[in-house]
């Protein structure tokens, strides 16, 4: 039985024993370990059946001791930091040794988040390690944005989740390379690659032919029922005779609102038992950028 839990000492003597807890963070829930324990971040890879060869964030109080895990960190770093941090986007930084290799998958680089959520950070200021967290959904699925649907991943797998309230963010962080000459942007998320753009000067499409960012991956973020993109959601004639669920998200007031509730109206849609899912996509700006890719991602790619 997994537990949800609002003592933060608890969740902290967890980590410090070796243990994974699923926490709250602003973007999406996390699965967190200490990330200096190897056989600790080994459980993470377990209890959501996830491929060794798909990295970590390591998430951090602050830069107070960044020295100690990143190698030759840019200017650009120092800039994005000062702007966006602590917050939604995770910096891809060359690593140093301390960090495991399971963490990393091996890569020379590792990727580096400061979490806003207020239970995160004190969580992190207590047990005074760098916690590695994906988001706490098993392989392939949706990421949870409450403590509720962590539980429903994650039942009899771990032993406790932190209650932290609704994920603000709604999505996952922005993922920014800066391990190269010239950022990249590896994953899209709230903090958008034109404000990034806006700090660095310039951004350039992601290297192909590497695997940088296994969220960039198809077949991620799927409900169970199959979802069908379509142009507008008043367009369902050729779905006469089906029993389906829209996912509405233009009739939030703005991007954020959608982001907010993407993952959350996704999974109670996927709890009703429906044939289909119809979504449309929302502007293709800003957060819209970040949502849209995740709709794409979900679509059942055979219809
Ligand atoms: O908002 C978030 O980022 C959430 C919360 C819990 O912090 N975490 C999250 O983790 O989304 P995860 O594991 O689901 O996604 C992490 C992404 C993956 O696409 C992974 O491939 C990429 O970050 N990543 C991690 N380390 C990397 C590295 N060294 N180089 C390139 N990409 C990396
Ligand atoms: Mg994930």
């Amino acid at each position: 039985m997994t537990e949800i839990i609002t003592d933060i000492d608890l969740a902290a003597e967890e980590i410090l024993n070796g243990n994974i807890v699923g926490l709250p963070t602003e973007t999406v829930y996390g699965l967190g370990a200490n990330a200096l324990n190897q056989d600790a971040v080994i459980k993470i890879f377990e209890a959501k059946e996830r491929p060794r060869f798909n990295p970590l964030i390591v998430h951090l109080f602050d830069t107070e001791e960044l020295d100690k895990y990143a190698d030759e960190i840019p200017q650009n770093f120092f800039k994005l930091y000062e702007k966006f941090s602590p917050g939604p986007i995770t910096y891809v930084l060359k690593k140093k040794k301390i960090i495991p290799d399971i963490v990393t998958a091996g890569n020379e680089t590792v990727a580096v988040r400061f979490p806003s959520h207020n239970i995160f950070r004190e969580l992190l200021k207590k047990v005074n390690v760098p916690i590695a967290a994906p988001s706490a959904n098993r392989f392939g699925r949706i990421s949870p944005t409450s403590a509720e649907d962590v539980k429903k991943e994650m039942d009899g797998r771990i032993k406790y989740i932190l209650e932290g309230g609704f994920s603000d963010v709604g999505i996952e962080s922005t993922v920014v390379d800066l391990s190269g000459e010239t950022p990249a942007v590896l994953r899209h998320g709230f903090v958008s690659e034109e404000e990034i753009q806006s700090v660095t000067g310039e951004t350039i499409k992601p290297e192909s032919g590497k695997i940088h960012s296994p969220g960039m991956l198809l077949n991620h973020y799927a409900p169970t029922t199959p979802l069908v993109i379509v142009e507008h959601i008043n367009e369902l004639e050729k779905f006469e005779g089906k029993n389906y669920g829209i996912l509405d998200l233009n009739k939030y007031h703005d991007l954020k609102e959608a982001a907010k509730h993407l993952f959350f109206d996704l999974r109670r849609l996927d709890e009703k038992g429906f044939e289909l899912i119809l979504a449309a996509k929302v502007k293709d700006e800003g957060i819209g950028i970040a949502i849209n890719d995740r709709l794409e991602k979900a679509r059942h790619k055979n219809i």
